[in-house]
């Protein structure tokens, strides 16, 4: 049986670093107001050389040499992303130029915050039914591009950066075991639902009169749908393995907001301590959140091999989902 193991992981974030007290300079907002409503304390801000691709092959590039993958062996690479570099063509087709994999077939896929859950979905998907063997899932994001900096109730929420996984097919019973041995990703779980199209979304439309907008949010029901919905989609996923919450080693949730992953994490009854938050320094980097954090905790050594990991995250339209890893 063929399975989706994590053999490298990377991230990547600008050197720019952004505080609350820089942002009320220009903003009517307080440091003890953005820390108490959600956690955040520094974001980093994409200089002019920056871009979503250029973070992102950053991140491919970490996760390659974690893995000791070379360019040439990577089959494909798919990058989750909200804010690309240009309408067309894909960021992930610039990325594999910029990283020379050169066999890779390359796409974006665009599910919001949601989206690196969506691109972890489809890789295991390709490497399970044996299309591809090592597999880029990046999640990279410029946020402050699409941010009203005149808006003080979204852009304090938001940063930039990147996270990659290199995911590699390997039999899990090919050591001779009776049984095969669960690791790698164990299961994915997406959902939308375009009812809530308009809670949150960037106004304009890629045309040449109205190239882009702004992000514009519904805070308070994005807060209540995003408890919801990533408690419903995590306690299925936990179900669909047959697994009790002490299995978990690890609770890596989207990093919107530090009061929504507290609330989901003591709404599932999992304890402080199997939470990683990294919201408080780099912010809602959309995407990027949950492969930046997965990168940033295992180079602490905090997630290791063996880990149960429980993923799960929201985002525009909305969409959402969840996933289980064993590291
Ligand atoms: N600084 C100071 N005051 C502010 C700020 C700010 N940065 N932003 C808003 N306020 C003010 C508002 O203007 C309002 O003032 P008023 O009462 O005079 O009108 C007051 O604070 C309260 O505003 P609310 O929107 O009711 O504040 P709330 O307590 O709901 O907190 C927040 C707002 C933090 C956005 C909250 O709703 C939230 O966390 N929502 C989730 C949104 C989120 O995390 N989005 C990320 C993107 S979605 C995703 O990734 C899943």
């Amino acid at each position: 049986m063929l399975s989706s193991l994590v053999a490298g992981y990377g991230h990547a974030f600008p050197s720019r670093i952004v505080t609350n007290d820089d942002l009320s300079k220009t903003l009517d907002t307080s440091d003890s107001w953005v820390t108490s409503r959600t956690g955040i304390v520094t974001r980093r801000i994409a200089a002019k050389e920056d871009s979503t691709a250029s973070l992102g092959a950053r991140a491919a590039e970490n996760a390659m040499a974690a893995g000791q993958c070379a360019a040439n062996d990577i089959d494909a690479i798919i990058l989750a992303t909200t804010t690309p570099d240009h309408p067309m063509p894909s960021t992930a087709a610039k990325i594999q130029s910029m990283i020379g994999a050169r066999k890779a077939f390359a796409f974006d896929v665009q599910a919001v915050c949601s989206g690196f859950i969506y691109a972890l979905s489809i890789a295991d998907h390709f490497i399970k039914g044996g299309a591809v063997k090592n597999v880029l899932v990046i999640g990279a994001e410029v946020m402050s591009k699409v941010l009203d900096w005149t808006d003080r109730s979204t852009c304090v929420l938001f940063g930039d950066g990147a996270g990659a996984l290199l995911l590699q097919a390997k039999e899990t019973s090919d050591r001779g075991e009776a049984l095969p041995i669960a690791r790698g990703v164990l299961s994915t779980h997406l959902f939308s639902d375009g009812n809530f199209y308009d809670m949150l979304y960037v106004d304009g439309q890629a045309t040449s009169s109205n190239p882009c907008g702004v992000l514009k949010m519904n805070g308070r029901a994005v807060f209540a749908a995003a408890v919801e919905k990533m408690v419903e989609s995590s306690e299925l996923a936990l179900a669909h393995n047959q697994l009790q919450l002490n299995d978990i080693d690890w609770f890596v949730a989207h990093q919107a907001n530090k009061r929504i992953i507290d609330a989901v994490a003591e709404r599932l009854g999992i304890p402080e301590e199997k939470v990683i938050i990294t919201v408080d320094k780099y912010a809602n980097t959309s995407a990027a959140t949950i492969p930046s954090t997965l990168s940033i905790a295992a180079s602490e050594r905090r997630i290791l091999p063996g880990h149960t990991l429980l993923l799960s995250a929201i985002g525009g339209g909305f969409t959402w989902g969840a996933a289980v890893l064993k590291w």
